[in-house]
């Protein structure tokens, strides 16, 4: 088969990595990949926002199956452009990618259909939203509307706090912000792979989203991950997709917007059981560089398994695996590009690229989150110690780590 995969980061890398894997996959396509994605297959000069682009290559090169990696794309409506043209595709509608692009749209579906999550409002008026964080008190969490790759939202433990995120954002005119519950628990992210009703979970992770040790700082796309995680057992995962995956897949069914693709739970375990944080309609990053990874199983057959109604059956490594991401100074705030990277070939860890660019044979840093580290051992506590020892052996001027990744469940 011909399979071209959508997107340029750490999580496209690690998809394309395991369709190179796959007994299916002839010839491998990205669009537009990165310098670690060339090594897997042909890289091609198609942005991923390039909607018409993307449909025109498809056809060209007669391509049997497209994974769409990021939620811009997505959103863009890429799987109704290829559907239309009748290309097979790997993901949701724009329609159903309200699930993650309109924290509105999500939560009134959670709200209809009982699926336990924060209690939340939406507003459109400053006054309105500021009146309600008084009534409520600290802690408190502030959402933007829309797709913010994870930098949208602050977790306010003051109530001063809550108001200056408030203010940051309203401060774009015709902005909704949602005001949620402060869920307090344990976090892990469950992705399973869904089509129509059919919903098949992969193996759990667990993600860090604060951009320093210890949880503290502000919100990123993620600074590194594990899987599987101790904590949440067969148990819990079954609850959830009994409580929370399934009846959204059917929920979304009913309400005309079936979802086909990733389906992203971000869940929190708390006191009253499992929450539903987020939903979104891809796969996670950094998840993918450490749920794919310990696929054994093929991860082709399975998506078209899902996708043709059949049954999938996973097979999984026991190992645990772990992953850190490397990422530019000042990321979220900012990020510094063209910064020389060295050490990659001297590790012998699994490495994701996410943010990189390659000038005259030489590896650069090209955005906020630029490598990601993944190692897969018996213990957790091992591959802790594997993934940061691999880690000290990429040098860049410019990339700063999170130092305590995993150390929760160890
Ligand atoms: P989101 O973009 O909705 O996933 O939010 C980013 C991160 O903020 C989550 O991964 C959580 O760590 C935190 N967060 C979001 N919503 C809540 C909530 N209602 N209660 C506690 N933490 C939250
Ligand atoms: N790791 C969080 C996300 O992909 O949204």
């Amino acid at each position: 088969m011909k399979i071209l995969v959508i997107g340029k980061g750490g999580r496209e890398h690690a998809l394309a990595h395991a369709c190179s894997k796959s007994a299916l996959c002839d010839r491998l396509y990205m669009a537009p990949g990165n310098p670690g994605m060339a090594k897997l297959g042909t890289c091609v000069d198609i942005s991923d926002g390039d909607v018409e682009g993307l449909v025109s290559f498809a056809k060209e090169k007669m391509i049997d199956l497209t994974i769409v990696g990021p939620e811009a794309t997505l959103s863009k409506g890429v799987v109704d452009a290829f559907q239309k043209e009748g290309l097979k595709i790997f993901g949701p509608t724009k329609a159903a990618t309200q699930v993650e692009s309109s924290k509105d749209f999500a939560k009134k579906i959670m709200a209809k259909y009982h699926i336990p999550t924060a209690s939340y409002q939406t507003f459109d008026r400053y006054e309105d939203a500021v009146a309600y964080v008084k009534e409520k008190g600290a802690p408190i969490v502030i959402k933007e509307d829309g797709l913010k790759a994870g930098k949208g939202v602050t977790v306010a433990q003051k109530i001063s706090e809550a108001l200056e995120a408030l203010e940051v954002a309203f401060s774009q005119p015709g902005n909704k912000v949602v005001i949620e519950e402060c869920l307090v628990g344990f976090e892990f992210s469950l992705i399973c792979l869904v089509h129509n009703d059919q919903v098949v979970p992969l193996e759990i992770a667990q993600d860090h989203k604060c951009v320093n040790d210890g949880d503290t700082g502000p919100n990123t796309g993620g600074m590194g991950s594990y899987s599987p995680v101790k904590k949440i057992t067969k148990e819990i995962i079954q609850n959830t997709m009994d409580t929370v995956m399934v009846p959204m897949a059917k929920a979304m069914m009913s309400e005309g917007v079936p979802f086909t693709g990733f389906l992203y739970g971000g869940l929190m375990l708390t006191k009253q059981g499992v929450k539903v944080i987020e939903f979104n309609a891809r796969f996670g990053d950094p998840e993918a560089e450490v749920i794919l990874p310990r696929l054994q199983s093929d991860f082709v057959q399975a998506i078209l398994d899902v996708m043709d109604n059949k049954e999938v059956s996973l097979t999984w490594s026991d190992k645990v695996s772990h992953g850190v991401v490397m990422a530019s100074t000042n990321y979220p705030a900012s990020s510094t590009k063209g910064s020389l990277i060295e050490g990659v070939d001297q590790s012998d860890a699994l490495i994701y690229h996410m943010g990189t660019k390659e000038e005259d044979g030489k590896l650069m840093t090209d955005g906020g989150r630029v490598l990601m580290v993944v190692t897969l051992e018996d213990t957790l506590e091992e591959a802790f110690a594997h993934t940061y020892r691999e880690v000290k052996k990429i040098h860049c001027k410019d990339l700063f780590y999170r130092h305590d990744i995993g150390k929760k469940d160890m």
